[in-house]
């Protein structure tokens, strides 16, 4: 980093904000396969969270790659830059007090820990939407599973390139076996644990 560059401190801080906003923020980090489920629980649980008056956004994968990371492949040296600047976009939404709900594939394991160690313990919470390859290639949804079956999708996670599963996530989703609102109900219990509603005025 330039030394020229000098940090300025803020006056609205984010403890400030969050007692505007009666939560605190935190990162919800969804990891999973393609097809696992992490945009339909981000934008669940951001409803759900809506609905309690919480301010939220959710980053996912397939829009941000249409802006802000539209110059990147999937080569791991890219999956790892893509994850880097939303590593680095997460802190800057959960500094501005903002609930912020991530969903990309993530799949390599010194990234996502990365990401968690640029925050404090307990601002991070990782939710592995764990489902099987079989049950992810048969939903395709975007018919992306097919088309790398038939060499069409260079690097394509589970079939040509890694998914490193989460070792020691906070939360383990099996999205094959849960309701969408079962999942939601469990991580906002995990987020009400960790007191992420209760702020001392
Ligand atoms: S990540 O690996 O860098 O975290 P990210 O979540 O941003 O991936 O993007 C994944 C999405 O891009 C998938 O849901 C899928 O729609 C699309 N995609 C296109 N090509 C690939 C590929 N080779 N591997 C995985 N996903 C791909």
């Amino acid at each position: 980093m330039n030394k020229n560059i000098v940090w300025h401190n803020v006056s609205v801080t984010r403890e400030r904000r969050e007692r505007l906003n009666k939560h605190k923020s935190v990162v919800v980090w969804f990891t999973g396969l393609s097809g696992a489920g992490k945009s339909t629980l981000a934008h669940a649980l951001e409803e759900r969270l809506y609905q309690m008056v919480c301010r939220t956004y959710v980053f996912d994968g397939d829009n941000v790659r249409h802006g802000l990371c539209n110059d990147l492949g999937f080569s791991d040296a890219d999956r790892t830059e893509n994850i880097r600047r939303i590593g680095e976009m997460s802190r800057l939404t959960v500094d501005a007090g903002v609930i912020t709900l991530t969903a990309f594939i993530s799949p390599i394991e010194k990234d996502r820990n990365w990401v968690r160690n640029l925050f404090a313990s307990g601002d991070f919470i990782e939710v592995y939407c764990r489902c099987s390859l079989k049950v992810c290639e048969e939903r395709d949804v975007k018919g992306l599973y097919k088309r790398a079956r038939a060499g069409e999708v260079a690097d394509f996670t589970g079939i040509s390139s890694v998914y490193d599963e989460p070792k020691n996530p906070e939360l383990i989703i099996d999205t094959n076996n849960l309701t969408i609102d079962e999942s939601v109900s469990r991580i906002v219990a995990l987020m009400e644990e960790r007191g992420v509603f209760s702020v001392s005025t």
